[in-house]
């Protein structure tokens, strides 16, 4: 499928339906993803980025049919993660002259990746590349999200080519925005940005004001997973905007492993506890082991708080919750407060585990957590009713 934007500008990417999970097994991608990839006709001929590798002789083949490969005057090479750069390595066998437009530091990841001496041409913020009728202008987008990434700004056409960020994993032959399911697509943009975004929030607001304060006209904007934002296309930069500053919503959540269900009793007596405190709060529970690690940390990053609990084991804690925290720290989530629980039978060290896992993420502790001795009785659950009543107060 190739699909014309405008007049001059199309569409020569790959929907992948079947996608399951990306990064290798690290995000789930319910809704499969696209990598996208675009070819620019004017007087010169430009192709920006590619599409993974097991995609790379399809994608060749498809602009076999759409021009001579050796039409391709300019490529560029948007951010160098082998999902936009897998079908480089064949494509250059083929027009192995062929200027390739990049970052300087991609110039190092494409060649640590492919190992090849390719015609790179460095670009920095503000240079342009003349195409004839229109120009190219290049925005470096450092640590969005890999120190090579950089934007590609179409003048005329009035294009934004976004690479990963604005992007979802969604995939969909509708390809623009105002065409798709709204609620599928805000939890895939919002997912994206939970999972990939977050550590780097302070960098998107000042990029987004640095973007911002150019002025240009913006007819859509076309990032490199999901679809096309035509409608409206500052939506998502404000939406990515208000991620940015420490994003919540009016929501608890609840995650927590458990092994002959004393923690997870623990977790609905506690919610009984919040909700007769405050019957407004969106409070969900999740089991860590039966849930989706990348779902569940979109709730964290729509939470004002979360709790996590697991039994004490080994002197340790669940390995699911152990996988959870780990994942928390390298996100660097701000504005979140949080707190642990959880059972034990002697040693019983599991909740101060996790409050110190939780302060190595920088998150606020809510207090020193809550413990269980064996399996919860009736007095145990009137407690944990209580400690989830008074927490609503320090949250
Ligand atoms: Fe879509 Fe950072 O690759």
């Amino acid at each position: 499928m190739m699909t014309a934007l405008t007049e001059n500008v199309k569409w020569v990417g790959k929907v992948d339906w079947e996608l399951k999970f990306f990064h290798g097994q690290e995000y789930s991608t319910h809704r499969g993803s696209s990598y996208n990839s675009y070819l620019i006709k004017d007087q010169k001929t430009v192709l920006i980025d590619t599409v993974w590798k097991p995609f790379a002789r399809e994608f060749i083949e498809n602009l076999k049919q759409e021009i001579e490969l050796e039409q391709i005057d300019y490529i560029i090479a948007n951010h160098a993660e082998s999902d936009h750069s897998g079908a480089l390595e064949l494509l250059m066998q083929e027009i192995p002259e062929t200027p390739i437009y990049c970052t300087k530091n991609a110039i190092q990841s494409l060649q640590g990746h492919y190992h090849k001496t390719w015609n790179f041409i460095p670009v920095k913020t503000g240079d342009t590349l003349n195409l004839g009728k229109n120009q190219l202008v290049f925005v470096e987008a450092r640590m969005l999200h890999w120190p090579d990434s950089m934007f590609t700004y179409l003048t005329g056409e009035n294009l934004l080519f976004s690479n990963d960020a604005f992007g979802q994993h969604y995939a969909s032959e509708l390809l623009y925005n105002d065409l798709v399911d709204q609620s599928e697509l805000e939890q895939e943009a919002i997912k994206y940005y939970a999972n990939i975004l977050t550590p780097y929030s302070v960098l998107v607001q000042k990029k987004i004001e640095e973007i911002k304060g150019l002025n240009l006209p913006l007819d859509m904007i076309c990032p490199s997973h999901g679809i096309i934002w035509r409608k409206k296309p500052w939506q998502i930069v404000e939406q990515y905007l208000e991620w940015a500053q420490d994003y919540q919503e009016n929501q608890i959540t609840l995650v927590y492993d458990s092994m002959w269900d004393g923690t997870k009793k623990m977790a609905e007596a506690i919610i009984e506890g919040i909700k007769t405190a405050d019957d407004q709060v969106n409070v969900k529970m999740y089991n860590l082991a039966l849930s989706d690690k990348s779902d569940i940390i979109t709730e964290i990053f729509k939470s004002k708080a979360f709790l996590i609990g697991s039994p004490t084991i080994n002197r340790g804690i669940l390995y699911s919750v152990a996988g959870l925290l780990e994942m928390i720290k390298g996100l660097g989530f701000k504005n979140k407060k949080a707190a642990a629980f959880g059972c034990y039978g002697w040693s019983g060290e599991g909740t101060k585990i996790i409050t110190e896992g939780l302060m190595q993420g920088g998150i606020t502790i809510l207090d020193e957590g809550l413990r269980a001795l064996w399996h919860p009785d009736q007095e145990t659950i009137q407690t944990c009713k209580a400690y989830g009543k008074d927490l609503v107060a320090k949250i």
